[in-house]
């Protein structure tokens, strides 16, 4: 495959994954391309936690759950969560193409968001934020059945010199979890961004202390890893921005 055919034909995969473990095999050769990626003064800042103990993605999943529970109860940020969250959001595949952005979320309703988004009272908000995000102190499915899941860490003592809050070290983060997806789509193995993993403080607390990860590692991404049940749906929200939008030339 092509490294073009890699970038354009990759999708996360989103459907349920096999039960079966994720070969040993496959793993090195997936975090063998991450090793490869370009890093600021080749410092190489990652590393990687992979996780396929049942009971500690039992827990993991308990965390996430939990954490997300709390921050939808005690938040004094739910209506910029809102906003940022509805901005994204299509309604249809014409309305993604549209906008050649965002995600076509068939969860909730257009009319459910724009209710919601609409409120100005911070109680209701919450209150209908719980009754349509909150867990239910249900686990999170996808997160729960996961056969691996694999969290990259940023070694913040590799740090190079950086005048902009650790960019260069969150680019070179990014260039090494690209290469993973991109060997993980090569070899066959289905890749699932989770940020339900990570992207809250007390997720990534919590998830630290589970894994013994020690205090100056930053979890920068978690994912889902394994083995489709299903093809992967080739028309489903796959749009991007026009070249022509997105390039600018001798100045913006
Ligand atoms: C940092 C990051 C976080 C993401 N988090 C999630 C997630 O929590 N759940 C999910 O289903 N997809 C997640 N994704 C996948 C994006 O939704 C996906 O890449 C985007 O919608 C484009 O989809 P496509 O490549 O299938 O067209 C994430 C991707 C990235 C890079």
């Amino acid at each position: 495959m092509s490294a073009i055919a890699a970038i354009r034909g990759f999708r996360m995969y989103r459907g349920r994954l096999d039960d079966r473990k994720l070969d040993d095999e496959h793993l090195r050769q997936i975090i063998d391309a991450a090793r490869w990626a370009p890093s600021g003064h080749n410092s190489q800042p990652c590393e990687f936690l992979v996780v396929d103990d049942r009971a500690l993605i039992g827990e993991i999943a308990v965390i996430a759950m939990r954490c997300f529970d709390e921050f939808l109860a005690s938040s004094p940020h739910l209506p910029q969560w809102v906003a940022s969250f509805h901005r994204w959001l299509r309604w249809s595949r014409e309305d993604l193409e549209r906008h050649g952005d965002g995600i076509w979320f068939q969860q909730w309703t257009r009319t459910q968001w724009e209710e919601l988004a609409g409120l100005h009272d911070e109680a209701a908000i919450r209150e209908r934020l719980v009754a349509m995000f909150g867990s239910g102190g249900v686990p999170s499915k996808l997160i729960d059945t996961a056969p691996c899941l694999l969290f990259t860490l940023l070694d913040t003592t590799r740090r190079v010199p950086d005048f902009s809050n650790d960019m260069l070290a969150l680019t070179s983060a990014g260039a090494a979890l690209q290469n993973l997806r991109l060997a993980a789509w090569e070899i066959g193995v289905a890749v699932h961004e989770q940020s339900p993993l990570y992207d809250l403080p007390a997720t990534r607390q919590a998830v630290g202390v589970l894994l013994g990860i020690p205090g100056h590692y930053r979890i920068v991404s978690g994912m889902r890893l394994g083995y489709r049940t299903k093809a992967v749906r080739s028309s489903f929200t796959h749009v991007r921005r026009p070249v022509a939008q997105i390039l600018h030339r001798n100045g913006f």
